[in-house]
């Protein structure tokens, strides 16, 4: 593997994290990213945000996100000319550290229905699909 930075995102990065997730994430279903969701992130949880780096560049994500009750993982994405060599694994195992010690007693990730790589990857470290439990939602209008 290349040599890879692992750091937390800080306010600077919100535009290529735009970019980059516009790239190399999953789109489907979801809000469209903005760089200000970025900047009010890390003014609540500073260290939520995992950055994978190559050469200065964004190459993997993902949100480690507790709010005192729940650890939910989202954003897990790489970049396609970087996958299959750990990467991923290595950005989820990082996070699950940061929720564990935080107090977390599980993590849990949504994924797409039909997302093959989300499966995939989340299976091969060790999650389990609940298929009885279906997310209720509706927009803030804020
Ligand atoms: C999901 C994603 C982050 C995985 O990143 P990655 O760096 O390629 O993952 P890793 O190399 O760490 O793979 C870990 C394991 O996941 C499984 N896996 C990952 N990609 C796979 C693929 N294309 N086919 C089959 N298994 C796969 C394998 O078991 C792999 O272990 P192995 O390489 O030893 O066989 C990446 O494919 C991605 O960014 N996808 C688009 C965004 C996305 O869908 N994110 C998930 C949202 S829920």
């Amino acid at each position: 593997m290349d040599e890879v930075t692992l750091r937390p995102a800080v306010d600077d990065d919100a535009e290529a994290l735009v970019a980059f997730w516009a790239f190399a994430g999953e789109n489907e279903s979801r809000p469209t990213d903005r760089p200000e969701m970025i900047t009010a992130l890390l003014a609540h949880d500073p260290s939520a945000l995992l950055l994978a780096t190559v050469d200065g560049e964004i190459v993997g994500t993902v949100i480690a996100g507790w709010d005192g009750w729940r650890a939910h993982l989202y954003r897990l994405a790489v970049r396609p000319d970087h996958r299959r060599r750990g990467l991923g694994r290595l950005l989820v195992e990082r996070a699950e550290e940061r929720l564990r010690a935080l107090g977390a007693g599980r993590f849990d990730a949504m994924v797409l229905e039909g997302n093959e790589l989300g499966d995939a990857s989340w299976r091969a470290a060790g999650y389990t699909r609940q298929d009885n439990w279906r997310r209720w939602v509706r927009p803030s209008g804020g």
